[in-house]
């Protein structure tokens, strides 16, 4: 079963039931099974396909949420401004640069709808999160997929060829989901540099908050020097509040204005007291950083001990060759009570591991183990 979160809620809209009960129901047979094959009810699985980050929420974001419950009567509006005012200051643009999300994926479906209305054709990688380019298809857009280079990072160069006069936007998720990969700000200003006035490039930064290497940077500038650009964050990755929904993007205030106007959505009050209060917590931040950057490392070691070939992360994930079809690894983990990442294709042997808490990457890495050890 291949299922976007999206796809997932789309699902559980029609069926009129919750996306957790939606995704229990398409992974029916994910049940932990026991040594003896039989399926072993009530454990609760250690979930890895997410990419969500299980040290979040912040204390301080924790402390607001419990707080705000009293407040849950009022309209947020004020409360959107005061979180607008704090984005546009750590961002250093005016707040008419800055348009908040009910999490980055709206803006990305916004961003989709606007630039695939009628026809309108949009560039991106082949494997990449594909939010934007699902809603856009619905809106009519022509996509064009161009495959990640043997490194898996986008191929701008070929990229750049696949533009015609069609182009209306090119997606750049950096570092990429689900290959974990990143370019540098350098390559995407060069890129956005040789593109024609009209084309947006929507430059994704959900992940890059767990970036460690050098040149690979947020791209605001070009937004600052009148690019037609979108730089797009999220909350829920690094501030580890991806159930309390809130993203936000950075643009030109008439692009910033186009994409304010269709989104579908409006704020809620936890989400923009939760999100300001992580902004201010910066042991939270830093600590986090540092835990998923080291159990990172540890997975790769162990991957590169074992012989595994996988791509360079910068993510809170890492996408590694399992050495067979996924099904097999997959089905082997869920004997050990661990869910793992989908199908990405044409990427068929690939895993795509979220890193969670130390102790789940140990029982992670000791699933691996086991599972070399009898391939
Ligand atoms: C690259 C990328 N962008 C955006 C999102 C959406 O994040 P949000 O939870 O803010 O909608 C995700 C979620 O996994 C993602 O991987």
């Amino acid at each position: 079963m291949d299922l976007s979160r999206r796809e997932l809620l789309t699902a559980s809209a029609l069926a009129l039931v919750s996306p957790k009960a939606a995704w229990s129901a398409a992974h029916a047979d994910s049940r932990p099974i026991a040594a003896d094959g039989a399926a072993s009810a009530g454990t609760q699985p250690i979930v890895l396909c997410w990419n969500e980050n299980p040290y979040g929420p912040s204390p301080a974001a924790r402390a607001i949420l419990s707080s705000t419950i009293p407040n849950a009567c009022r309209y947020p509006d004020e409360e959107i401004e005061k979180l607008i005012a704090v984005l546009a200051q750590k961002e250093n643009f005016p707040v008419d640069h800055i348009v908040v999300g009910t999490g980055s994926g709206e803006l990305l479906c916004a961003l989709g709808f606007l630039h695939g209305k009628g026809g309108g054709e949009i560039i991106a990688a082949e494997p990449t999160y594909a939010e934007l380019t699902n809603y856009a298809k619905h809106a009519g857009a022509e996509l064009k997929f161009v495959p990640v280079d043997k490194q898996l990072n986008h191929d701008l160069p070929a990229m750049r060829a696949a533009v015609s006069p069609r182009t209306r936007a090119v997606y750049i998720c950096n570092p990429n989901n689900p290959t974990g990969t990143a370019i540098s700000a350098a390559a995407i200003r060069s890129f956005v540099g040789s593109l024609p006035d009209a084309v947006t490039t929507i430059v994704d930064e959900a992940y890059l908050d767990f970036a460690d290497t050098d040149g690979v940077q947020t791209v605001t500038d070009l937004v600052g020097a009148g690019k037609r650009v979108v730089v797009l964050r999220t909350f829920s990755k690094i501030h580890g509040m991806a159930g309390v929904r809130c993203g936000y993007a950075i643009a030109r205030p008439d692009v910033a204005a186009q994409l304010a106007a269709v989104r579908m959505s409006t704020a809620n009050i936890f989400a923009m007291r939760a999100a300001r209060a992580s902004l201010g917590d910066e042991a939270f931040l830093t600590d986090t950083r540092r835990r998923i950057i080291a159990s990172r490392k540890r997975i790769t070691d162990e991957l590169q001990r074992l012989g595994r070939t996988y791509a360079r992360s910068q993510t809170n994930f890492v996408f590694f060759d399992t050495g067979a079809p996924l099904a097999q690894f997959d089905h082997f983990m869920k004997t050990r009570n661990i869910l793992v990442g989908r199908l990405f294709p044409p990427y068929n042997n690939w895993c795509r591991i979220t890193i969670g808490t130390e102790p789940e990457t140990a029982a992670f890495l000791q699933g691996l183990q086991a599972y070399t050890a009898k391939s």
